[in-house]
């Protein structure tokens, strides 16, 4: 299995990663893991709230090669799916809330952060930031609804061995992708999906409006259906879903 690399402190392991690979090869699969993250980004320029030493807070490598740009939603799928199958072997209800937040119930317990390094018109190597909510209790941030799996389940997890559980469950999709399984995984995508069926509330720069999700473009846009069935595409950050 790849290397998992243990660091305490970091500004933020996407940035240890990237930095680390100019001048070191590592194998595919490898993971740099810290206790603390003094600068953790989240998406959009916002902040990633972890307690020192409660929560996963990772970088993954990845050399997806193959993959062209126009298609790096995918490498988005391959690993919200592979942390959501990890966690529905410890209890059921986690979704992927589009485009790469993972739930549960109505609450967020992991966010991820991939950043990509290009070469031509494909992808050269793949940076994926996770941070997952394993053993705090209180969150601080204004960060809406977030949740650990402590509150979930009610005890203490060991970091370590959730990690390479993830790190096995993640790496065992992008196998999947790499033996042709796109079309599974887009399959797949849409059945584990935050609200993949009936009609929910959504905002956009027109107001809030009813809708269902209708499918999820290669390319990685949201195409919603309204209750009168007109169809309206989305980036991300171009809509809110409303959580009462
Ligand atoms: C999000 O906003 O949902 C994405 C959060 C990603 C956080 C992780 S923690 C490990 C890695 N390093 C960072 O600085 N960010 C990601």
């Amino acid at each position: 299995m790849p290397t998992i690399i243990h660091i305490q402190e970091t500004t933020s392991t996407n940035d240890y990663l990237q930095q680390k690979i100019k001048n070191e090869l590592l194998e595919e699969g490898s993971v740099v893991v810290c206790d603390f993250q003094t600068q953790g980004r989240g998406a959009a320029n916002n902040k990633w709230e972890s307690e020192k030493n409660k929560n996963l807070l990772f970088s993954m490598l990845l050399y997806p090669d193959f993959v062209e740009i126009k298609k790096q939603f995918i490498i988005s799928q391959v690993v919200s799916l592979g942390l959501v199958d990890y966690l529905n072997t410890i209890t059921s209800g986690f979704t992927v809330k589009w485009p790469n937040d993972i739930y549960w119930q109505d609450k967020k317990i992991a966010g991820i952060l991939i950043e990509n390094n290009l070469r031509n018109n494909f992808l050269s190597e793949s940076i994926i930031g996770i941070g997952l909510n394993i053993n705090q209790m209180k969150f601080l941030s204004d960060a809406p609804n977030p949740v650990s799996l402590k509150n979930i389940m009610g005890f203490d997890y060991d970091l370590g061995i959730v990690l390479t559980d993830v790190q096995k469950s993640i790496f065992a999709r992008y196998l999947q992708l790499l033996q042709g399984g796109t079309s599974r995984i887009q399959k797949d995508y849409k059945k584990a999906m935050y609200r993949n069926e009936g009609f929910y509330l959504y905002e956009d720069k027109n107001g809030v409006f009813l809708a269902k999700i209708h499918q999820v473009k290669e390319e990685g846009f949201l195409v919603l259906e309204t209750e009168n069935k007109e169809k309206r595409q989305y980036a991300f950050k171009e809509v809110l879903f409303k959580i009462l």
